[in-house]
């Protein structure tokens, strides 16, 4: 049964060696200034056993970074640092993606380069959460409202930042538009209560989204552009009383745009760890019916697990994160059914090579 997890396929015009994503993940490993590192490209080279790669969260400017150690896509020594990187997760013959990342109102005025408070939909601040500061948790500010002219300054940013991921040889780019970060900011209605084109109706606070589509589609093919969503998760604040409309007519809007994948966080995650389950939770399988591209599902999975829901047709591929920090060769591991490391916390974010690049491969004779 896990045989279907081995079974190649095409994305965006090239081929998959199998159906493993190493999917987003922040480990805060690159410079202050958002250079990526020499340890960055030998952790992706060790996972570069996955068909799809998938880049941890970049950011498209320094507005739209959360914490310190995140690398970027809007310098040229950015660019140039992750040339390196790029190739190493490529070595294998998987597909790279950028993963491209502005959080919106989930970063501080502390980390600001203007020293303001962050930008975001409207003025409302996340409640229920705090800010990771360097002196402990601190409460998240409200943001400075976008204006129209600051709505088409971040697209232009993503479509230069798209333009740089391909300069730096990423095959492709996903949009972060999941787990309260700015794009779901602008979908939920409980972070967005705009009353011009970009908030009120669902089609409104979609706008954001489709616009940056249509500029960085100017600058990579459309088939070269996935979309990350997480439609059950209210993490960092974000809901709304009908998701279900929400991110149905999302996928839709982005079924009709043929893009690369849609790629969806599993119900019972939250930002980065697991949660209760919500009553109203949306099947990754009901949204991805209203989807005729390749799917990716993340969050939870097992192989197991994962050959079923590639065996039901519902999705085409699965991201494994903490699966893949702990086992960087798990596609190899999985198919000689090799035991499965376990994570640890240590190392988790920033820092060296503890917790990051340590983790044993498989020996050769296994
Ligand atoms: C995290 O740093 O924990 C994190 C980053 C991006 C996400 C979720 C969690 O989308």
């Amino acid at each position: 049964m896990l045989d279907q997890l081995f079974e190649p396929m095409v994305l965006g015009g090239q081929t998959l060696p199998n159906r493993f994503v190493l999917p987003p993940l922040t480990r805060s490993r690159a410079q202050e200034d958002g250079v990526p590192t020499p340890l960055m490209a030998e952790y992706y080279r060790q996972r570069a056993g996955a068909g799809l790669v998938i880049s941890e969260g970049t950011v498209v400017s320094p507005q739209g970074s959360a914490y310190a150690q995140v690398p970027g896509l809007y310098t040229e020594a950015q660019v140039e640092a992750w040339r390196p990187v790029v190739a190493a997760a490529r070595s294998k013959g998987a597909a790279v993606y950028a993963q491209l990342w502005h959080v919106g109102r989930q970063a501080h005025s502390c980390v600001q380069p203007d020293g303001c408070p962050p930008l975001g939909p409207s003025p409302i601040a996340i409640a229920g959460w705090e800010y990771r500061s360097p002196d402990g948790p601190v409460p998240f500010e409200v943001p400075r409202e976008l204006s129209h002219e600051g709505i088409a300054e971040v697209v232009t940013q993503f479509a230069t930042a798209a333009r740089n991921a391909a300069a730096a040889g990423f095959d492709g780019v996903e949009l972060h538009a999941a787990n309260g970060y700015l794009f779901d900011q602008f979908f939920n209605s409980s972070s967005n209560q705009r009353s011009d084109q970009y908030g009120g109706s669902v089609e409104n606070r979609l706008r954001f989204l489709f616009e940056v589509i249509e500029a960085v589609s100017k600058v990579l093919p459309v088939n070269r552009i996935g979309v990350r969503i997480s439609p059950s998760s209210s993490w960092m604040d974000v809901s709304d009383p009908d998701k279900r409309s929400l991110y149905s007519a999302l996928v839709r809007g982005v079924n009709e745009r043929g893009l690369a994948y849609l790629h969806m966080v599993e119900p019972g995650i939250a930002g980065a760890v697991d949660a209760q389950t919500d009553p109203n939770a949306i099947d990754s399988a009901e949204l991805s019916e209203l989807f005729d591209g390749p799917v990716i599902v993340t969050g939870g999975h097992t192989p197991q697990s994962a050959a079923a829901v590639v065996g039901s047709g519902s999705a085409d591929l699965v991201g494994f994160g903490r699966l893949f920090i702990a086992n960087p060769d798990l596609p190899r591991r999985v198919r000689h059914g090799a035991e499965l490391t376990g994570l640890r916390e240590e190392g988790l974010y920033a820092g060296g090579p503890a917790g990051y690049t340590d983790y044993p491969e498989l020996q050769s004779s296994n």
